[in-house]
């Protein structure tokens, strides 16, 4: 059976400082969400550690504070360093976010490689 990585997006669909929710299933949930920052793209489950399951977003396709330089679950206000996933500030401080391991082709599209 052949593998064919699904593909998530182009990479021009995602600014540098901006992030992007993906409803893989259709269920009007996003499952997971990716964010560009100096460069890379760095993807997490929109499942906060805090309450396992309970999305992030405050809206979609915002996962960011303002400054776009943490991850924020607007639920409780946890805050999280976008390279890592890891929790530095709220309810679940130390704990992290799942990581979704992503692959880029040179024409700029973007994989999700599990
Ligand atoms: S559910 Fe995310 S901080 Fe509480």
């Amino acid at each position: 059976m052949s593998h064919n990585p699904q593909r998530l997006c182009a990479i021009d669909e995602l600014p540098e400082g901006e992030s992007k929710g993906f409803d893989l299933d259709g269920d009007g949930q996003d499952e997971l969400f990716v964010v560009h920052r100096e460069g890379v793209l760095y993807a997490y489950r929109n499942s906060c550690p805090h309450q396992p399951g309970a999305p992030m977003a405050w809206r979609r396709h915002a996962y960011l504070n303002k400054e776009a330089s943490l991850i924020v679950c607007f639920a409780h206000g946890a805050q999280f360093d976008i390279e890592s996933g890891l929790c530095i500030d709220g309810p679940c401080q130390g704990a992290s976010l799942t990581a979704v391991p992503l692959s880029q082709d040179r024409d700029g599209n973007v994989y999700l490689t599990e």
